[in-house]
């Protein structure tokens, strides 16, 4: 995270630049949908979980739900749950005695106690341990923690928000994730679309992205040009928001002048193509079984017309019927058929 944050990838909203005042942008028909439904949940007391992509923005309506509740002058307090492991977890939430543990030099108040009448976020929730499932269980139903080490019982009154790029559902039919915790931070679950069912966002969220940080940068990259807006409407977003604000501090940074131009874009954006076929890389496939598959692949797209195939192959009739055999595919194809019509 690229905020300032505690140790560990927890942080307090007051001292989280990026999250004071800040507002979702949009204006398409989904995200407005999603609008309405946090600021119908937001007065509740009720958990929220959060669903969607990595990058969507699930950490803005978590904010976004504490800033339109009635604790929104009560602390935020967010922890990546994923970032630490089990014991660290355990000490960075709940605290710890003095002397709980080698290192423990004093008494550390955890941050659901600094969370107190406010907003817990939850993030990344589908990675916490079964020990720590357990442990939240607890804290769930009883709204009450131990610091570690720590005998007594001590009253906290939070609510919760939570989030993950899991599919959390799918994690408790394999047994991996308690239902009973599932259901008790699921009263209300908000789904954060990803960009590439919204793009009519993108122009917006290009204007305020290249207009947050111009003190810093004279008069570069201001603005985007036709061809290049077209660009980025085209392109499908598989990091989403976060990846389109990269971009955008990245492009103010390099662009020649104050429009930028689709020639200013990366390859990466303008031709997505040769990225595609490196994602789908399946380490379990040798190149022999790749070659087969593509081979009959053809053949079918042919309706097992041979010389069609090896032509749109580049390999000589020969080579193919050797191939065949070689697969023991041979007989399958061995029917003359008619040419495919284009
Ligand atoms: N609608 C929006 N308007 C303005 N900024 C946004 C919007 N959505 C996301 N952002 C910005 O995009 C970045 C990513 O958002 P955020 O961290 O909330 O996503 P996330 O879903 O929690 O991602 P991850 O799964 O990677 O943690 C943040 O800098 C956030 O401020
Ligand atoms: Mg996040």
């Amino acid at each position: 995270m690229s905020n300032s944050s505690f140790p560990g990838g927890s942080q307090l909203s007051s001292s989280n630049p990026i999250l004071a005042g800040n507002q979702v942008i949009h204006k398409s028909d989904l995200m407005k949908q999603v609008m309405r439904m946090v600021d119908r949940v937001a007065p509740s007391n009720a958990s929220v979980l959060i669903l969607g992509e990595s990058g969507t923005g699930k950490e803005l309506l978590a904010h976004a739900i504490h800033s339109k509740s009635q604790r929104r002058d009560k602390p935020f307090v967010a922890i990546n749950c994923g970032a630490l492991r089990e014991a660290l977890l355990e000490s960075e939430l709940f605290g710890h005695e003095k002397g709980a543990f080698t290192g423990a030099y004093s008494r550390k108040i955890g941050l659901a106690e600094a969370a107190s009448g406010g907003t817990l976020f939850l993030d990344e929730i589908g990675e916490l341990s079964p020990g720590m499932q357990a442990k939240l269980l607890r804290f769930i139903q009883e709204g009450e923690i131990y610091r570690v080490g720590g005998k007594e019982p001590i009253q906290v009154d939070i609510r919760l928000v939570s989030a993950t790029n899991r599919e959390l559902d799918a994690e408790v039919m394999k047994g991996t994730f308690r239902e009973d915790l599932y259901y008790r931070i699921n009263t209300i679950t908000v789904h954060s679309p990803p960009l590439r069912r919204r793009k009519e966002d993108i122009p917006l969220l290009v204007n305020h992205f290249l207009s947050k940080n111009t003190s810093r940068v004279l008069n570069r990259g201001r603005s985007m040009s036709e061809e290049a807006m077209q660009a980025l409407l085209k392109y499908d977003w598989p990091g989403n928001i976060r990846e389109l604000q990269n971009l955008c501090e990245r492009l103010q940074i390099l662009a020649d002048g104050e429009i930028i131009q689709a020639s200013d874009l990366p390859d990466s954006i303008l031709s997505p193509e040769a990225r595609y076929s490196m994602d789908e890389y399946d380490p379990s496939m040798t190149l022999h079984e790749l070659e087969k598959r593509h081979i009959i692949k053809a053949l079918n797209y042919f309706e097992g017309n041979k010389t069609q195939a090896a032509n749109a192959l580049g390999i000589t009739i020969k080579t193919l019927y050797n191939k065949l055999h070689e697969y023991g595919e041979f007989e399958k194809f061995a029917i003359h058929s008619k040419p495919k019509k284009a």
